[in-house]
């Protein structure tokens, strides 16, 4: 018994593949993919996809579960429901819970508890030191053996330099990325939205440029140097922008970015109040960085969108940005953002938003995911790319009903997600 998807338009961006095509899928695999199929078994489930576009289920390197510690904000159930409903298949989990994920026992709980309660592949990242304190190397040797798919100290950066270049020798030895979260701690200050006009307009306290930019240049001399991958987490700024275009036309290959949705879509200028939805960290920026983060992404310098999403209670972003959490949600509103704003506007095409949303980011990670093909893994996501809706945050299903997208007009809704050969998401 397997599942024909029949007469969808297929995008497939490691065969750079846009067509109409039929796929069979056996138990948790693609069992073929080919202009048409017929219906071997009486048992299969047939999915007419006429009119739908085919992807690779997204792959989101940069999601807060909040598990363990805080599932009142999201736990790894309600985070995994989350990712299915916007068409993401598989997760990276930040350790930046409560205790933070720094050892062989806390990735085994999320690795035994994902198998228990999650609908989508979760991998987990481990911290890159103790309690993210930034003074001791974490155990990165005992969380690899117990599945941790990559290193994050998100959430802060290791200030020390000799520790985290301590740090970078184990993760080379190990062979994990460092999805790296980059910010100067004394130029972030109390600052809680991004510094310009508009954050003396509201008097609030500012977040500079330089304050991203400066531990950026550093992490990614460190990591030259001593050649490990190393991912630079949610790029907001026009400097780190150039930055990777530098780097791409040297042909390095072992620094990778990624971009967020809002990153991408507001700036500051968006900020009309003191309104904590949209204080996020990296903050929204101006309109000249989203430009430069525009072009980078474009010209693939900037090769992963990922969301940061990053759940929280009310309570947390009740009040001013100035007390409030830094954070927004993102797994069920990435997929028609960038649809909407940045493929149907013309910004990229629909090869490079899977490109950027699954294959690269399962590039990175190592994975066999994010490529309709015959032998690969069965996560896809079907999607109605006429359809419009407005994006309503009581209609989550994630806990964190954090997002400054709700009530915005969009296009393309995931009406189907299928993880592992199994339909986990009907819209
Ligand atoms: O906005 C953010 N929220 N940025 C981070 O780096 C951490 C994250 C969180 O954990 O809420
Ligand atoms: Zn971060
Ligand atoms: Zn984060």
């Amino acid at each position: 018994m397997g599942i024909l998807i029949q007469n969808g338009r297929v995008i497939d961006a490691a065969s750079q593949t846009d067509c109409i095509m039929d796929i069979y899928i056996k138990e948790d695999m693609i069992a073929s993919v080919k202009d048409s199929i017929d219906r071997h078994d009486p048992c299969d489930t047939v999915i007419d996809a006429k009119g739908l576009l085919v992807l690779p289920g997204l792959v989101d390197m940069h999601v807060h579960l909040r598990d363990p510690g805080q599932t009142e904000k999201e736990d790894i159930e309600s985070g995994t429901k989350a990712a299915a409903r916007g068409g993401v298949t598989t997760i990276v989990a930040m350790p930046n819970t409560t205790p933070v994920i720094d050892c062989r026992d806390r990735v085994e709980y999320v690795v035994h508890k994902a198998e228990q309660v999650a609908c989508v592949h979760v991998l987990q990242a481990g911290a890159l030191s103790v309690g993210q304190k930034g003074q001791l190397v974490s155990d990165i040797p005992g969380m690899k053996s117990a599945g941790a798919a990559a290193l994050s100290e998100d959430g802060k950066s290791v200030m020390n330099a000799a520790v985290l270049r301590k740090a970078m020798l184990k993760a080379k030895e190990c062979d994990l990325p460092i999805l790296d979260h980059c910010e100067d701690i004394d130029l972030r200050g109390n600052g809680c939205m991004n510094e310009d006009s508009n954050s003396v307009r509201l008097r609030l306290p500012g977040i500079c440029n330089e304050t991203e930019d400066s531990i950026t240049a550093r992490d990614v001399m460190l990591a030259l140097d001593n050649g490990v991958k190393l991912h630079l987490c949610h790029v907001s700024t026009y400097g780190v922008a150039r930055l990777m275009q530098m780097l791409k036309r040297e042909g390095i290959k072992s620094i990778t970015a990624e971009v967020c949705p809002h990153h991408l879509i507001l700036t500051s200028d968006d900020i009309e109040r003191d309104d904590p939805n949209f204080k996020m960290n990296p903050p929204l920026r101006t309109p000249k960085d989203v430009e430069a983060l525009r072009e980078a992404l474009a010209d693939g310098s900037i090769s992963v969108i990922s969301t940061d999403h990053a759940p929280h209670t009310r309570a947390d972003k009740s009040g001013s940005m100035r007390t409030a959490a830094f954070g927004i949600t993102g797994l069920e509103t990435s997929f028609s953002l960038i649809y909407t704003e940045l493929v149907e506007k013309g910004v990229i095409s629909l090869l490079q938003l899977v490109e950027k949303m699954s294959y690269n980011p399962a590039c990175i990670l190592g994975l066999p995911c994010g490529v309709i093909k015959e032998g690969h893994p069965a996560d896809l996501v079907l999607i109605d790319p006429n359809a419009e809706y407005v994006i309503d945050k009581d209609d989550f299903v994630s806990k964190g009903k954090n997002t400054p997208f709700h009530g915005r007009k969009v296009k393309g809704r995931v009406v189907r997600t299928i993880c592992g050969g199994k339909t986990v998401y009907k819209g």
